[in-house]
């Protein structure tokens, strides 16, 4: 692909941890090619956007940045320099060529499933840009000379994908990709498509390559975590041996070098007693569990298709709480779902009231085209969604304020993965997945690393902690 060679490009990302860990393999892949990263976006050839398409103002955000881009692309043009412009991920996955109908200077667009094939069409796009005739046409329609591939491909784009790790890349791993589950009001399945868990073996060695680079501490990913199921070390193909999600936790853990192991998102139907074991055996699995759970009432939770009820998911907590007597949770709300009255969501306040969440995400649904809550009667209005994202919200902030105040005067452990705002500052996350500051320090001497903090103030966002210096350096 020599025409990417020297070529720079700008990667903006969008949406969950997914699509910050899909972008990290594209810049690698793209660095590969011979192509340079720049943060800014005036300077560079090409300019990728790894977009989201959850809610309505996620699109909305996209084709925002797309009307400043296309002023980009004028002036570059002018300048005779090269600016070619992709939009991948879920709204590519989506709307696929409804955007070149929309931002006709857009020059490629990529799913979720075929990153590993970005280099080729970029390749291309690029050759394109050459002539004549895109550089008179090029924000106009010029069908001939726009790239697309949005297919749901059978080869998994993470077996063409490389195992680059620098340690200042993220402390993420997907496992798992894609849901079957299918709840009303949510684009996931569509723009991600169905589950997929990668092999084991797969999934330890990049967790190996992770722990070599010195990175401590994983999160690992899938929209259904805990749903995982790859094949085992040594299976040949399907109808072979598999394992769960606990049987990888067990198996990361034993990694030299991983002191901390996260999971991010995880499914209430998917929780099983292996899981809730393997937290009160697994040092490394720190004590803090993201369980959406959506609503409190049970008449919503059908309407969602969440095929669970409220009582089921206190009963998981509480069956947690049994093994690992200090876990904490984090949990998804959303309010103002149709049909949602007001004794249901005073049944979400009652169950937050119950549960006290450490840390929760609340939004106020948007109606997303071909889900099945789209066309559902009852819509709520968008002032009573105000209030009540208004109201829970006040509630869940409490609760993790209180949550957060418990730590002041404890000695923790932290693990500090990037620079503060200020000089001689930097930010790490404690074993609850708070963030905690500590200024007046050689940033160096923090970084990568875990080491014993005490906590001195605490607020809704983060921790403030000083050094404690009789503490042992837990790892260098
Ligand atoms: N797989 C995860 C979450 C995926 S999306 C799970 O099932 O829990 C992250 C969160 O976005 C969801 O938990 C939900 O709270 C929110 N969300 C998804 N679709 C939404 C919509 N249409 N409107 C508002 N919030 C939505
Ligand atoms: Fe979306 Fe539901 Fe799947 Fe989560 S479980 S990704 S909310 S469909
Ligand atoms: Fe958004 Fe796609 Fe993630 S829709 S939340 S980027 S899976």
């Amino acid at each position: 692909m020599d025409s990417l060679l020297g070529k720079s490009f700008y990667i903006k990302t969008y949406g969950c941890q997914m699509n910050v860990y899909d972008s990290e393999k594209v810049a690698a892949m793209l660095q590969n090619e011979g192509m340079v990263q720049t943060e800014e976006h005036q300077t560079a050839d090409v300019i990728i956007l790894n977009t989201c398409h959850i809610r309505d103002r996620a699109r909305h955000k996209v084709y925002t940045e797309l009307g400043f881009l296309k002023k980009n692309k004028e002036k570059r043009l002018k300048d005779g320099k090269c600016c070619v412009i992709a939009v991948g991920g879920c709204v590519a996955q989506a709307e696929g060529g409804e955007i070149f109908k929309n931002a006709p200077f857009v020059d490629v667009v990529f799913g979720t499933q075929t990153y590993h094939q970005l280099p080729a069409m970029l390749d291309q796009a690029v050759q394109y840009s050459y002539k004549k005739s895109w550089q008179r046409n090029v924000l106009t329609n010029r069908k001939k000379e726009q790239v697309i591939n949005i297919d749901f491909t059978s080869e998994n784009k993470m077996d063409y994908m490389p195992m680059f790790r620098s340690i200042d890349g993220s402390e993420f791993l997907a496992i798992q990709e894609g849901c079957n589950k299918f709840c009303t009001y949510c684009v996931v399945p569509y723009t991600r498509g169905m589950e997929v868990s990668r092999p084991a073996d797969l999934v330890l060695k990049e967790a190996r390559a992770m722990a070599d680079a010195g990175i401590k501490s994983i999160t690992l990913l899938g929209q259904n975590v805990n749903a995982y199921r790859g094949l085992a070390p040594g299976a040949a193909g399907p109808g072979e041996e598999t394992w769960n999600f606990s049987r990888l936790l067990y198996a990361v853990a034993e990694i030299p070098g991983v002191e901390r192991i996260f999971y991010t998102s995880s499914h209430p139907l998917n929780v099983d007693l292996d899981l809730m074991k393997a937290h009160a055996e697994i040092p490394a699995l720190i004590p803090f569990v993201h369980l959406p759970i959506q609503s409190g009432s049970n008449d919503v939770l059908r309407k969602m298709n969440r095929k669970h009820t409220a009582e089921e998911y206190i009963d998981i907590i509480e069956k947690f709480r049994e093994y690992t007597p200090h876990i904490a949770f984090a949990s998804d709300f959303i309010v103002g779902f149709p049909g949602e009255t007001e004794k249901n969501f005073e049944e979400t306040l009652a169950l937050v009231e119950k549960v006290r969440f450490a840390q929760a995400f609340s939004f106020k649904y948007s109606r997303r085209p071909g889900t099945a809550a789209y066309n559902m009667v009852d819509q709520i209005d968008e002032a009573v969604k105000v209030e009540r994202l208004r109201i829970l919200q006040d509630l869940l902030q409490q609760h993790q304020i209180h949550f957060n105040k418990q730590s002041i005067g404890q000695v923790v452990p932290v693990a500090f993965q990037k620079h503060g705002k200020f000089q001689n500052q930097v930010i790490g996350k404690s074993k609850y997945m708070q963030s905690v500051v500590v200024s007046n320090i050689n940033p160096a001497e923090f970084l990568h690393s875990i080491r014993l903090i005490k906590i001195k103030g605490a607020t809704l966002s983060s921790l403030e902690g000083v050094v404690e210096q009789s503490a042992q350096l837990q790892s260098a």
